[in-house]
């Protein structure tokens, strides 16, 4: 089976094109065009988004069709996501999708972002797969999750407020360093003291316990309010940059790592797949592994291209939820997670 993924949730046109079945998933392409125009507004700017996938959806699919050496008829089914995400930039995958699949009778899938991102990690890594806890770090969202198989999902918790990515970005900008954050900030962090600034860890205290609403929540904006403060006694923001960067980055390496490593224990699970654009950051993946490593359990993270927005793990969800084709499929800014309960 060869499926075409198309993603245009956010700040990322992409377009990629997955081939073989459900348990041997392979990528043969995956074109990702990231916008640069939010840059100069520190964020991403709704309508020039849409207006930016527009101008690119086309020769981007074209460009995956081309890499993976096939033509649209090959194609078995088309797989887009139809939300969580900006409602401007999602219609206009949704529509193209809709379009293509209408104009060569190719059935059409519609896939959720977030539940994309967790079969993102196991087109890298073929030993991602349930039973695992799936912890989601990305830009827009922040999910710990409990997946005893694919399709159901027990929500063991999520942020209370900023996404881990979104905080990543906001302090980002306190220090100035440019949108997005997160990159420059851990790139930031490398050359910082850990001793200089101690941050306060949110929402984690060891007071609490299994069934405590906080023990497995997650907060980010105590602690972007204790970095602005830092930011604003500096006296030479230049020099105190990497360590307020360390210092914000240990905080929430710190609480993400707990909050996983209780849900291990709690739900009995000894693989955790981390997802989203902040499982770039090399400073988390290697604190998550060796905190897990010590207690039998391993961690299974995406490559830094996979980590972030793209198609072809659009299309590895396309591929789990085939026999739904032909379903209406619409562009949802909140769309509810499929299969998602609350533990
Ligand atoms: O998953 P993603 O590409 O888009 C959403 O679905 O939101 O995630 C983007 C987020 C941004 O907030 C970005 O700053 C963050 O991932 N990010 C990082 C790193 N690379 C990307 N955060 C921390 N460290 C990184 N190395
Ligand atoms: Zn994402």
């Amino acid at each position: 089976m060869k499926v075409l993924g198309i993603e245009t949730s956010c700040d990322e046109t992409s377009a990629a094109v997955v081939t073989d079945n459900e348990a041997s998933a392979r990528v043969a392409s995956c074109v990702i065009l990231s916008q640069d125009v939010h840059a100069v507004y520190r964020g991403v700017v709704p309508e020039l988004a849409s207006r930016a996938h527009l101008a690119t959806i086309g020769p981007v699919v074209d460009h995956a069709l081309e890499d993976a050496g096939i033509v649209l008829g090959d194609v078995d089914l088309i797989a887009v996501t139809e939300g969580p995400g900006l409602i401007g930039a999602l219609l206009v995958g949704v529509s193209y999708a809709k379009g293509l699949g209408l104009g060569s009778g190719r059935p059409l899938v519609g896939v959720h972002h977030l539940e994309a991102h967790l079969f993102g990690t196991a087109l890298d890594d073929s030993s991602a797969v349930p039973p695992f806890i799936g912890l989601i770090v990305s830009g827009g969202h922040s999910l710990l999750l409990d997946v005893p198989r694919w399709g159901h999902y027990r929500l063991l918790g999520e942020t209370r407020d900023d996404a881990v990515g979104e905080a990543f970005d906001k302090v980002g900008a306190l220090l100035q360093l440019g949108y997005p954050g997160g990159p420059a900030l851990e790139r930031a962090a490398r050359n910082g003291d850990p001793a200089r600034h101690r941050f306060p860890r949110p929402m984690l205290n060891a007071r609490q316990r299994p069934g405590d609403p906080d023990y497995f929540d997650l907060s980010m904006s105590g602690l972007k309010t204790a970095v602005m403060h830092a930011v604003q006694a500096s006296s030479d923001l230049a020099a105190d940059r990497p360590h307020l960067a360390r210092g914000f980055q240990d905080a929430v390496i710190e609480v993400l790592v707990t909050k996983t490593q209780r849900a291990v224990e709690l739900c009995g699970r000894d693989r955790v797949v981390l997802a989203g654009g902040v499982a770039c950051n090399r400073a988390l993946r290697d604190a998550m592994a060796t905190a897990l490593g010590g207690r039998g359990a391993t961690l299974h993270a995406p490559s830094p291209r996979l980590s972030t927005d793209n198609a072809a793990m659009i299309a590895r969800a396309g591929l789990f939820h085939a026999a739904e084709a032909g379903r209406p499929v619409d562009a949802a800014a909140r769309l509810p997670f499929p299969g998602l309960v609350r533990a």
